[in-house]
């Protein structure tokens, strides 16, 4: 039995006042579902505060991305270890980090390897663009992703590895996948890979998240697959109600 993950991935939205104020309003509400593991990922700025509002809560953080070295000349980075002493989690590979700021797979499998020795729990992100998409590009581009990204971590480790499959075509435009297409992309080419890379009872510890355009509104559709463990949230996870109701969709 997986048990279920969302993650509020904030992306480039709230100043620490404005994550004070949206804290404020959520943990309570967030605190009261149990099942279902919690994350925020608010920006870099603003984590030392967030750290300080959840401490002691069922509420955990994650940076949106890190560096892989220890630390060094690496202006505008955060190290692994800095990122550590704050949150539990990091996102890596996130497909607006691969599109806008050189991400690869080779950057996201040392992130990965960084992110085992420091002892955080990665969110690791795959999906097509929208032009791979109409290509029928879908299942070598996750699963060369996946393969690529995952490997050369020790078997302990990937247990705790979590997946997001985000097709980019999804993400930020209110078209979402369908949940049948999510759930072959899960079932049929990321679940497959793991199974090849870690062995047939690791793969199904490992959870694999559905990103992109997910709303209170379709959230439950998702969860009802069996290989969708849970959500990476952008937009509704800004909304106190929205990712409150998809927590909940996921715990049930
Ligand atoms: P949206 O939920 O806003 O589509 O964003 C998804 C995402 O990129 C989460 O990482």
């Amino acid at each position: 039995m997986r048990t279920s993950f969302v993650a509020g991935n904030w992306k480039m939205n709230k100043t620490i006042a404005e994550t004070q104020e949206l804290l404020s309003a959520m943990v309570g509400k967030l605190e009261e579902i149990s099942g279902v593991e919690k994350v925020v990922c608010p920006p870099f700025i603003a984590l030392s505060k967030a750290a300080e509002m959840l401490k002691g809560t069922s509420v955990g953080l994650g940076a949106q991305n890190m560096h892989w070295e220890e630390k060094g000349a690496f202006t505008g980075e955060s190290a692994p270890g800095m990122v550590k002493e704050l949150c539990g989690y990091v996102i890596l590979g996130h497909s607006e980090r691969r599109a806008y700021f050189g991400e690869t797979d080779e950057t996201v499998n040392k992130k990965l390897i960084a992110a085992e020795k420091a002892g955080l729990t990665p969110i690791v992100c795959v999906g097509e663009t929208l032009a791979q998409y109409e290509a029928g590009e879908t299942s070598q581009v996750v699963t060369s992703q996946t393969r690529l990204g995952l490997q050369g971590v020790s078997s302990e480790f990937a247990s705790r590895i979590v997946v997001a499959y985000e097709p980019v075509w999804a993400i930020g435009t209110g078209k979402a996948s369908s949940a049948e297409n999510a759930q072959a992309v899960h079932g049929e080419m990321i679940r497959p890979v793991l199974t090849e890379l870690f062995g047939a009872e690791i793969a199904q510890t490992i959870r694999i998240l559905y990103g992109g355009s997910v709303t209170s509104a379709n959230a439950a559709e998702f969860f009802s697959q069996v290989d969708i463990d849970g959500a990476l949230v952008g937009g509704a996870s800004l909304k106190v109600d929205d990712f409150t109701a998809i927590v909940k969709a996921a715990a049930k």
